[in-house]
Protein backbone atom coordinates (compact mmCIF):
# COMPACT_ATOMS: atom_id res chain seq x y z
CA UNK A 1 0.00 0.00 0.00
CA UNK A 2 1.31 3.22 -0.85
CA UNK A 3 0.78 6.71 0.40
CA UNK A 4 -1.68 9.37 -1.17
CA UNK A 5 0.87 12.32 -1.37
CA UNK A 6 0.84 15.70 -2.26
CA UNK A 7 1.66 15.27 -5.85
CA UNK A 8 -1.29 13.29 -6.68
CA UNK A 9 -3.69 16.30 -5.12
CA UNK A 10 -5.74 19.23 -7.08
CA UNK A 11 -4.20 21.73 -4.89
CA UNK A 12 -4.22 24.73 -7.09
CA UNK A 13 -5.99 27.59 -5.39
CA UNK A 14 -7.64 25.98 -3.06
CA UNK A 15 -8.18 25.89 1.04
CA UNK A 16 -6.17 23.02 2.54
CA UNK A 17 -6.59 22.20 6.11
CA UNK A 18 -3.03 20.96 7.43
CA UNK A 19 -2.44 19.00 10.75
CA UNK A 20 1.03 19.57 12.17
CA UNK A 21 2.59 18.56 15.48
CA UNK A 22 3.55 21.57 17.21
CA UNK A 23 3.76 19.91 20.30
CA UNK A 24 6.75 21.97 20.94
CA UNK A 25 8.60 22.64 24.22
CA UNK A 26 8.17 26.36 25.37
CA UNK A 27 10.39 27.62 28.39
CA UNK A 28 9.91 31.13 29.39
CA UNK A 29 7.34 31.85 26.68
CA UNK A 30 9.93 30.28 23.54
CA UNK A 31 10.43 27.80 21.53
CA UNK A 32 13.21 25.89 23.08
CA UNK A 33 13.12 23.30 20.00
CA UNK A 34 11.96 24.14 16.46
CA UNK A 35 12.67 21.02 14.68
CA UNK A 36 9.24 19.84 14.68
CA UNK A 37 8.48 23.06 13.14
CA UNK A 38 11.10 23.06 10.82
CA UNK A 39 10.16 20.31 9.72
CA UNK A 40 6.97 20.87 8.54
CA UNK A 41 8.75 23.47 5.72
CA UNK A 42 8.52 21.17 2.69
CA UNK A 43 4.55 20.90 2.76
CA UNK A 44 4.01 24.61 3.47
CA UNK A 45 6.67 25.69 1.10
CA UNK A 46 4.72 23.18 -2.31
CA UNK A 47 1.46 24.87 -0.94
CA UNK A 48 2.35 28.30 -1.52
CA UNK A 49 3.89 27.33 -4.91
CA UNK A 50 0.52 25.81 -5.61
CA UNK A 51 -1.18 29.61 -4.25
CA UNK A 52 -3.28 27.41 -1.78
CA UNK A 53 -4.56 29.37 1.38
CA UNK A 54 -3.08 27.02 4.55
CA UNK A 55 -5.10 26.57 7.66
CA UNK A 56 -2.46 24.93 10.21
CA UNK A 57 -3.77 22.94 13.12
CA UNK A 58 -2.56 21.03 15.89
CA UNK A 59 -2.25 20.11 19.47
CA UNK A 60 0.10 21.75 22.29
CA UNK A 61 0.47 19.63 25.58
CA UNK A 62 -2.75 17.34 27.07
CA UNK A 63 -5.11 20.96 28.32
CA UNK A 64 -7.91 18.01 28.04
CA UNK A 65 -10.36 19.58 26.38
CA UNK A 66 -10.11 23.13 28.67
CA UNK A 67 -9.02 26.43 27.69
CA UNK A 68 -5.99 26.47 29.26
CA UNK A 69 -3.93 29.57 28.36
CA UNK A 70 -0.60 27.54 29.38
CA UNK A 71 -1.21 25.24 26.58
CA UNK A 72 -2.43 28.07 23.87
CA UNK A 73 -0.80 28.03 20.39
CA UNK A 74 -0.93 31.74 20.49
CA UNK A 75 2.86 31.36 21.96
CA UNK A 76 4.53 29.51 19.08
CA UNK A 77 2.92 32.42 15.75
CA UNK A 78 5.80 34.32 16.22
CA UNK A 79 8.79 31.73 15.96
CA UNK A 80 6.70 29.75 13.67
CA UNK A 81 6.30 32.50 11.12
CA UNK A 82 9.82 32.99 11.49
CA UNK A 83 10.99 29.41 11.05
CA UNK A 84 8.48 29.26 7.98
CA UNK A 85 9.66 32.48 6.12
CA UNK A 86 6.32 33.64 6.14
CA UNK A 87 3.75 35.85 7.91
CA UNK A 88 1.09 33.36 10.13
CA UNK A 89 -2.08 34.55 11.48
CA UNK A 90 -3.91 33.26 14.38
CA UNK A 91 -7.34 32.33 14.65
CA UNK A 92 -8.75 31.38 18.13
CA UNK A 93 -12.13 29.57 17.22
CA UNK A 94 -11.88 27.07 14.15
CA UNK A 95 -15.89 28.72 13.26
CA UNK A 96 -16.42 29.37 9.69
CA UNK A 97 -16.63 33.18 9.58
CA UNK A 98 -13.67 33.98 11.85
CA UNK A 99 -11.19 31.41 9.50
CA UNK A 100 -12.37 33.37 6.63
CA UNK A 101 -11.82 36.74 7.89
CA UNK A 102 -8.05 35.29 9.16
CA UNK A 103 -7.41 33.82 5.83
CA UNK A 104 -8.07 37.11 4.08
CA UNK A 105 -4.99 38.93 5.85
CA UNK A 106 -3.04 35.71 5.83
CA UNK A 107 -2.48 33.24 3.49
CA UNK A 108 -1.31 31.02 6.48
CA UNK A 109 -3.32 30.77 10.09
CA UNK A 110 -2.72 28.97 12.72
CA UNK A 111 -5.70 27.83 14.83
CA UNK A 112 -5.97 27.19 18.78
CA UNK A 113 -4.95 24.05 20.17
CA UNK A 114 -7.15 20.92 19.17
CA UNK A 115 -7.01 19.74 22.73
CA UNK A 116 -9.01 22.91 23.80
CA UNK A 117 -11.70 20.56 22.42
CA UNK A 118 -13.03 17.68 24.13
CA UNK A 119 -14.38 16.75 20.32
CA UNK A 120 -10.80 16.06 19.83
CA UNK A 121 -9.39 13.07 21.68
CA UNK A 122 -13.17 11.81 21.67
CA UNK A 123 -12.63 12.05 17.88
CA UNK A 124 -16.29 13.06 17.49
CA UNK A 125 -17.65 12.93 14.13
CA UNK A 126 -19.20 16.66 14.49
CA UNK A 127 -15.82 18.30 16.04
CA UNK A 128 -14.00 16.49 12.66
CA UNK A 129 -17.16 18.40 10.48
CA UNK A 130 -16.70 21.21 11.69
CA UNK A 131 -13.13 21.09 11.20
CA UNK A 132 -13.67 19.56 7.69
CA UNK A 133 -16.04 22.29 6.52
CA UNK A 134 -13.00 24.74 6.89
CA UNK A 135 -10.95 23.78 3.86
CA UNK A 136 -11.44 22.19 0.63
CA UNK A 137 -7.97 19.54 0.75
CA UNK A 138 -6.80 17.73 4.10
CA UNK A 139 -2.82 17.29 4.90
CA UNK A 140 -1.51 15.12 7.75
CA UNK A 141 1.92 16.91 7.89
CA UNK A 142 2.08 15.84 11.92
CA UNK A 143 3.86 12.21 11.76
CA UNK A 144 4.36 12.72 15.04
CA UNK A 145 0.25 12.58 16.42
CA UNK A 146 -0.56 10.16 13.62
CA UNK A 147 -0.59 6.93 16.31
CA UNK A 148 -3.68 9.05 17.97
CA UNK A 149 -7.32 8.71 16.74
CA UNK A 150 -8.36 12.64 17.37
CA UNK A 151 -10.85 14.41 15.04
CA UNK A 152 -7.69 16.34 13.47
CA UNK A 153 -5.59 13.46 12.82
CA UNK A 154 -8.38 10.75 11.80
CA UNK A 155 -12.09 11.75 12.05
CA UNK A 156 -11.60 14.62 9.41
CA UNK A 157 -10.06 12.58 6.80
CA UNK A 158 -13.90 10.81 6.65
CA UNK A 159 -15.04 14.33 5.17
CA UNK A 160 -12.20 15.52 3.08
CA UNK A 161 -9.63 14.71 -0.35
CA UNK A 162 -6.74 13.35 2.11
CA UNK A 163 -3.07 13.13 1.54
CA UNK A 164 0.36 12.44 3.52
CA UNK A 165 2.53 15.94 3.41
CA UNK A 166 6.43 15.79 2.60
CA UNK A 167 7.61 15.57 6.61
CA UNK A 168 4.69 12.17 6.66
CA UNK A 169 6.38 10.63 3.44
CA UNK A 170 10.02 11.26 4.77
CA UNK A 171 9.18 9.77 7.85
CA UNK A 172 7.28 6.54 5.86
CA UNK A 173 9.86 6.03 3.66
CA UNK A 174 13.00 6.09 6.43
CA UNK A 175 11.32 4.29 8.93
CA UNK A 176 8.92 1.96 7.09
CA UNK A 177 12.38 -0.78 6.35
CA UNK A 178 12.42 -1.19 10.17
CA UNK A 179 8.81 -1.74 10.10
CA UNK A 180 8.63 -4.20 7.78
CA UNK A 181 11.27 -5.93 7.75
CA UNK A 182 13.73 -7.24 10.32
CA UNK A 183 16.30 -4.59 10.58
CA UNK A 184 19.69 -5.63 9.56
CA UNK A 185 21.38 -7.54 12.90
CA UNK A 186 22.96 -6.83 14.96
CA UNK A 187 19.98 -4.94 16.09
CA UNK A 188 20.87 -2.62 19.53
CA UNK A 189 17.61 -0.90 20.73
CA UNK A 190 18.64 1.90 23.30
CA UNK A 191 15.88 3.15 25.67
CA UNK A 192 15.72 5.75 28.42
CA UNK A 193 13.82 8.66 29.44
CA UNK A 194 11.67 8.66 32.31
CA UNK A 195 8.93 6.40 32.18
CA UNK A 196 8.26 2.64 32.13
CA UNK A 197 4.66 2.68 31.48
CA UNK A 198 4.71 4.36 27.82
CA UNK A 199 7.87 2.00 26.99
CA UNK A 200 6.51 -1.56 28.46
CA UNK A 201 5.32 -1.88 24.66
CA UNK A 202 8.30 -1.25 22.37
CA UNK A 203 10.54 -3.37 25.49
CA UNK A 204 8.19 -6.21 24.94
CA UNK A 205 8.43 -6.26 21.59
CA UNK A 206 11.81 -5.91 20.96
CA UNK A 207 12.59 -8.57 23.27
CA UNK A 208 13.40 -11.33 20.27
CA UNK A 209 13.88 -8.57 17.91
CA UNK A 210 16.64 -6.79 19.48
CA UNK A 211 20.07 -8.15 19.72
CA UNK A 212 21.02 -5.97 22.23
CA UNK A 213 18.45 -3.50 24.85
CA UNK A 214 20.11 -0.53 26.83
CA UNK A 215 18.55 1.01 29.18
CA UNK A 216 19.18 4.25 30.86
CA UNK A 217 17.72 7.05 32.05
CA UNK A 218 15.55 7.47 34.81
CA UNK A 219 13.67 4.07 33.75
CA UNK A 220 16.97 2.40 34.22
CA UNK A 221 16.55 3.24 38.20
CA UNK A 222 13.16 1.47 38.31
CA UNK A 223 14.78 -1.98 36.77
CA UNK A 224 17.64 -1.33 39.30
CA UNK A 225 15.33 -1.51 41.70
CA UNK A 226 14.19 -4.53 40.09
CA UNK A 227 16.84 -6.45 40.07
CA UNK A 228 17.11 -6.10 43.63
CA UNK A 229 19.77 -3.06 43.83
CA UNK A 230 19.14 0.08 46.77
CA UNK A 231 18.13 3.07 44.66
CA UNK A 232 18.14 5.43 47.92
CA UNK A 233 16.75 9.03 46.39
CA UNK A 234 16.55 8.13 42.87
CA UNK A 235 13.24 9.09 40.77
CA UNK A 236 11.94 5.37 40.70
CA UNK A 237 8.32 4.10 39.98
CA UNK A 238 7.98 1.78 42.70
CA UNK A 239 5.22 0.31 41.64
CA UNK A 240 6.34 -0.93 38.07
CA UNK A 241 9.85 -3.03 39.27
CA UNK A 242 7.16 -6.32 38.88
CA UNK A 243 6.43 -5.12 35.16
CA UNK A 244 10.62 -4.51 34.52
CA UNK A 245 11.07 -7.62 36.47
CA UNK A 246 8.76 -9.21 34.19
CA UNK A 247 10.67 -7.72 31.54
CA UNK A 248 14.31 -9.02 32.72
CA UNK A 249 12.74 -12.52 32.33
CA UNK A 250 11.43 -12.23 29.24
CA UNK A 251 14.79 -11.20 28.05
CA UNK A 252 16.43 -14.31 29.33
CA UNK A 253 13.97 -16.36 27.75
CA UNK A 254 14.37 -15.01 24.59
CA UNK A 255 18.40 -15.44 25.37
CA UNK A 256 18.22 -11.00 24.12
CA UNK A 257 21.12 -8.96 25.89
CA UNK A 258 18.94 -6.85 28.35
CA UNK A 259 21.48 -4.66 29.67
CA UNK A 260 21.32 -2.06 33.04
CA UNK A 261 23.58 0.06 34.08
CA UNK A 262 26.84 -1.00 36.16
CA UNK A 263 27.36 2.10 37.89
CA UNK A 264 26.40 5.23 37.78
CA UNK A 265 26.33 9.33 38.40
CA UNK A 266 24.83 10.08 42.06
CA UNK A 267 24.54 13.66 43.46
CA UNK A 268 22.38 14.54 46.62
CA UNK A 269 20.90 17.47 44.78
CA UNK A 270 19.57 18.19 41.51
CA UNK A 271 21.21 21.24 40.55
CA UNK A 272 23.87 22.56 37.74
CA UNK A 273 26.41 23.11 40.66
CA UNK A 274 25.99 20.02 42.13
CA UNK A 275 29.15 17.79 43.28
CA UNK A 276 28.85 14.17 41.50
CA UNK A 277 30.14 10.87 41.89
CA UNK A 278 30.79 7.81 39.61
CA UNK A 279 30.20 4.86 41.63
CA UNK A 280 29.25 1.17 41.22
CA UNK A 281 25.55 0.50 41.18
CA UNK A 282 25.85 -1.55 44.49
CA UNK A 283 27.38 1.29 46.31
CA UNK A 284 24.23 3.73 45.61
CA UNK A 285 23.53 4.46 49.45
CA UNK A 286 22.48 6.79 51.54
CA UNK A 287 20.45 10.40 50.20
CA UNK A 288 22.06 9.79 46.67
CA UNK A 289 19.99 10.25 43.54
CA UNK A 290 21.20 8.22 40.45
CA UNK A 291 21.20 11.17 37.87
CA UNK A 292 23.38 9.78 34.83
CA UNK A 293 24.96 6.43 33.65
CA UNK A 294 28.50 5.94 34.91
CA UNK A 295 31.67 5.65 32.35
CA UNK A 296 32.02 2.02 32.98
CA UNK A 297 28.64 1.78 31.24
CA UNK A 298 28.88 4.04 28.80
CA UNK A 299 32.18 2.02 27.72
CA UNK A 300 30.00 -1.06 27.63
CA UNK A 301 27.03 0.50 25.76
CA UNK A 302 29.34 2.40 23.08
CA UNK A 303 31.04 -0.95 22.75
CA UNK A 304 28.02 -2.61 21.29
CA UNK A 305 26.87 0.47 19.34
CA UNK A 306 29.99 0.32 17.41
CA UNK A 307 29.46 -3.29 16.70
CA UNK A 308 26.30 -3.30 15.17
CA UNK A 309 24.52 -2.73 12.08
CA UNK A 310 21.14 -1.36 13.07
CA UNK A 311 20.60 1.14 16.21
CA UNK A 312 17.04 2.86 17.40
CA UNK A 313 17.23 5.34 20.15
CA UNK A 314 14.47 6.87 21.98
CA UNK A 315 14.92 8.78 25.23
CA UNK A 316 18.05 10.43 27.34
CA UNK A 317 20.39 8.46 29.42
CA UNK A 318 20.51 11.00 31.92
CA UNK A 319 19.26 14.53 33.25
CA UNK A 320 20.87 16.28 30.32
CA UNK A 321 19.24 19.33 31.15
CA UNK A 322 21.45 19.65 33.63
CA UNK A 323 25.53 20.05 32.79
CA UNK A 324 26.42 17.67 35.61
CA UNK A 325 24.11 14.95 34.26
CA UNK A 326 25.00 15.44 30.47
CA UNK A 327 27.58 13.31 30.13
CA UNK A 328 25.97 10.08 29.69
CA UNK A 329 23.39 11.33 27.02
CA UNK A 330 26.25 12.99 24.78
CA UNK A 331 28.78 10.06 24.92
CA UNK A 332 25.85 7.79 23.44
CA UNK A 333 24.70 10.25 21.03
CA UNK A 334 28.19 10.17 19.81
CA UNK A 335 28.66 6.86 20.21
CA UNK A 336 25.97 6.10 17.75
CA UNK A 337 26.47 8.80 15.29
CA UNK A 338 30.25 7.47 15.10
CA UNK A 339 29.36 3.88 14.70
CA UNK A 340 28.62 2.70 10.90
CA UNK A 341 25.28 1.17 11.81
CA UNK A 342 22.14 2.70 10.42
CA UNK A 343 20.52 4.88 13.31
CA UNK A 344 17.33 6.20 13.54
CA UNK A 345 16.69 8.68 16.85
CA UNK A 346 13.00 9.45 17.93
CA UNK A 347 11.54 11.35 20.78
CA UNK A 348 11.52 14.94 21.57
CA UNK A 349 13.61 14.43 24.33
CA UNK A 350 16.59 12.42 22.34
CA UNK A 351 16.33 14.85 19.42
CA UNK A 352 16.40 18.31 21.82
CA UNK A 353 19.73 16.42 23.55
CA UNK A 354 21.17 16.22 19.96
CA UNK A 355 20.55 20.03 19.28
CA UNK A 356 21.57 21.08 23.18
CA UNK A 357 25.03 18.89 23.37
CA UNK A 358 26.12 19.88 19.79
CA UNK A 359 25.76 16.42 18.30
CA UNK A 360 26.55 15.91 14.54
CA UNK A 361 23.09 15.30 13.38
CA UNK A 362 23.70 14.41 10.12
CA UNK A 363 25.69 11.43 11.17
CA UNK A 364 22.02 9.94 11.81
CA UNK A 365 20.49 7.70 9.35
CA UNK A 366 17.08 9.40 10.18
CA UNK A 367 15.77 11.85 13.08
CA UNK A 368 12.02 11.09 13.88
CA UNK A 369 9.93 14.10 14.34
CA UNK A 370 8.03 11.43 16.37
CA UNK A 371 8.51 9.98 19.74
CA UNK A 372 5.45 7.39 20.82
CA UNK A 373 4.40 7.41 17.07
CA UNK A 374 8.05 6.23 15.75
CA UNK A 375 7.89 3.80 18.26
CA UNK A 376 4.59 2.33 17.69
CA UNK A 377 5.16 2.72 13.86
CA UNK A 378 8.71 0.45 14.03
CA UNK A 379 6.32 -1.51 16.52
CA UNK A 380 3.96 -2.68 13.84
CA UNK A 381 1.08 -1.21 15.13
CA UNK A 382 -1.98 0.30 13.62
CA UNK A 383 -1.52 4.03 12.97
CA UNK A 384 -4.81 5.41 12.93
CA UNK A 385 -3.93 8.86 11.18
CA UNK A 386 -1.91 7.12 8.50
CA UNK A 387 -4.11 4.71 7.46
CA UNK A 388 -6.82 7.12 5.90
CA UNK A 389 -3.87 8.26 3.71
CA UNK A 390 -3.42 5.01 1.95
CA UNK A 391 -3.98 4.16 -1.85
C1 LIG B 1 4.43 13.78 20.88
O1 LIG B 1 4.97 14.77 21.40
O2 LIG B 1 4.91 12.64 20.95
C2 LIG B 1 3.20 14.00 20.04
O3 LIG B 1 2.96 15.33 19.82
C3 LIG B 1 2.00 13.31 20.63
O4 LIG B 1 1.65 13.89 21.85
P1 LIG B 1 0.71 13.10 22.87
O5 LIG B 1 1.52 11.94 23.40
O6 LIG B 1 0.30 14.08 23.91
O7 LIG B 1 -0.46 12.57 22.06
Amino acid sequence: MALKTLDQADLTNKTVLVRVDFNVPIQNGNVADTSRIEAVKPTIEYLLQHNCKIILCSHLGRPEGNKNPEFSLKQIVSSASKILGHPIGFCAEPQTELVKNALVKNQIILLENTRYYPGEEANDKTFAQQLASLANVYVNDAFGASHRAHASTEGVTKFLPSYAGKLVEAEINALSKIREGSPKPPFTFVIGGAKIDTKIGILKNFIDKADNILIGGALANTFLAAAGFNVAESKVETDKTAIAQEIMLLAEKHHGRLLIPVDVIVADEVSNTTLTINIPVEDVLGNMKILDIGNKTIETYSEIIKNSATVVWNGPMGLYELEPFQNGTKMIAEAIANSPCKSYVGGGDSVDALAKLNVDQTKFTHISTGGGAMIEYIEGNKMPGLEPLMD
